[in-house]
């Protein structure tokens, strides 16, 4: 699909940005925030989508702009115009667009229309900003097909080509894929553990984009890659297991987000790592109550073989700090189903040992409509963790508390004292409801946009 800046179009089918105060002349229509109407004049189809009193609230913007597009999506429309106010809408209005006009239908017979063009009507308009929201909202279409896809075909040697791919269209990015062979070797014992039990063994995959050599500072982008999780030896149960193709939700995130910067090649440096591996069950897989060596020497005592998202994370995040000394952190990961419980699936979860990172990471959420919510690390959280017979153990020794957080305990362990964020995104990263605004049924790609936002501030 390609969206493209004009000052006019005589495309016969119009999407209408609106305030209340210029829908008097619509019949039925009050222009409230989010009110959508489609009307017949002529030879045109008018769809009005009204942002309530002002024009100045993106998070309405967004919702109506995709919502309308899917208004012109049932319609069968294959290109419309949209009609925006202020040229500084422009932006969201494409970025919105874009991630409107998206539906996961490559298994259907009749696969639901999509609009193949999209232009952002109105005087003024910086052509640049809409080209780069749209790179950005592409990107985040890209990640929602990789969750969506099959688990079967997205395996973590799938992963690896996928950043292939993407390294090789940038030459600002140095490509480093750890396969199962060199994971054995070079110690990454946990993430060795997780995914031998299948047979699509495991990757790590690093991606080292330098925009700006002059630097000393880069952001590591650690996504979870777990492209199924069966739980392993504590199988999940029918209920918790029909979705977990979307547990390499980070993982998709991190590639989204490279993907992006090799396009829009800022000035800043980031290394974009997945830890990628199936948590199978079978005769190969590890057993609950094992101990196993992590990269960095630490001894861990798996007594839950479903809580794996940690184990892979921790191994990825010794490993770049080894090899790459980022000066900085952010991992994504569905790491537990407790966050859900906790924030819904409108809201992340977000555990930091840096207040600036949490602070600017929450302001980025509210940016681009990705919204996360600290909750804290304390040093009982770290106490439960301590094991009988290892350095530490993979779950809680108190029951039923605050496994979010003591997921996020573990993870601290192998960070140190690197400035870092975990961004828990079980609940935000999956729609199990219908299409709401700009987030999809099923994967929502959350946490590109996000990441950029706050990457491209710096
Ligand atoms: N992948 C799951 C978390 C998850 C749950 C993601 C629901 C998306 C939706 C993770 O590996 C897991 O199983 N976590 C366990 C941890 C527990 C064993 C301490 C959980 O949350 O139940
Ligand atoms: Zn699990
Ligand atoms: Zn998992």
């Amino acid at each position: 699909m390609e969206v493209i800046a004009k000052i006019e179009s005589n495309l016969p089918t119009k999407i209408k940005l609106l305030i209340e105060s210029e829908a008097k002349d619509i019949p039925d229509f009050e222009g409230k925030a989010k009110e959508i109407t489609t009307r017949y004049q002529n030879d045109e189809t008018i769809i009005y989508a009204a942002l309530g009193e002002k024009d100045d609230d993106n998070e309405i913007t967004r919702t109506v702009v995709a919502n309308a597009i899917r208004v012109a999506n049932r319609l069968k429309r294959e290109a419309v115009a949209i009609e925006i106010r202020d040229a500084k809408q422009a932006a969201v209005v494409a970025e919105a667009a874009v991630l409107g006009n998206y539906s996961y239908d490559v298994h259907k017979k009749e696969p639901a229309s999509k609009l193949q063009t999209i232009e952002i009507i109105g005087k003024d308009i910086d052509a640049t900003s809409v080209e780069n929201a749209t790179i950005i909202a592409k990107a985040t279409l890209y990640s929602r097909d990789l969750i969506n896809g099959n688990a079967g075909d997205i395996i973590p040697a799938r992963l690896a080509e996928e950043a292939r791919e993407i390294a090789k269209g940038c030459s600002d990015i140095a490509l480093e894929i750890l396969t199962e062979k060199e994971i054995q070797k070079k110690g990454l014992g946990l993430l060795w553990a997780v995914g031998k039990g299948s047979t699509t063994l495991p990757r790590l995959i690093l991606m080292n984009y330098k925009g700006d050599p002059s630097s000393e500072e880069s952001v590591a982008v650690v996504g979870k890659g777990v492209t199924f999780d069966t739980g392993g030896m504590n199988l999940k149960p029918s209920g918790s297991i029909e979705t977990m193709r979307s547990d390499m939700g980070g993982a998709a995130a991190t590639l989204g987000i490279m993907k992006a910067l090799a396009t829009l090649k800022p000035k800043i440096n980031v290394i974009g790592v997945v830890p990628s591996a199936c948590n199978a069950i079978g005769p190969e897989a590890y057993y609950t109550g094992d101990v196993f060596t992590s990269y960095n020497g630490t001894t861990v005592e798996v007594l839950n073989t479903d809580a794996e998202g940690r184990l892979i994370l921790a191994d990825a995040i010794s490993y770049c700090k080894e090899n790459y000394k980022p000066t900085e952190m952010i991992d994504m990961a569905t790491l537990t189903g407790a966050v859900l419980i906790a924030l819904g699936d409108t809201v992340a979860g977000i555990f930091s040992n840096d207040d600036t990172m949490a602070k600017e990471l929450f302001e980025s959420g509210e940016n681009v409509g990705e919204p996360v919510w600290q909750l804290p690390i304390r040093e009982e959280h770290r106490e439960w963790l301590k094991s009988d017979i290892a350095d530490i153990q993979n779950i809680s020794k108190v029951k039923r508390s605050a496994s979010s957080i003591t997921a996020a305990a573990f993870l601290e362990h192998f960070v140190e004292d690197t400035p870092w964020t975990h961004i828990d995104i079980a609940g935000t990263s999956w729609n199990d409801r219908e299409a709401r605004g700009i987030f999809p049924k099923h994967a929502s790609g959350f946490g590109v946009r996000l990441i950029l936002d706050y990457l491209l501030n710096k």
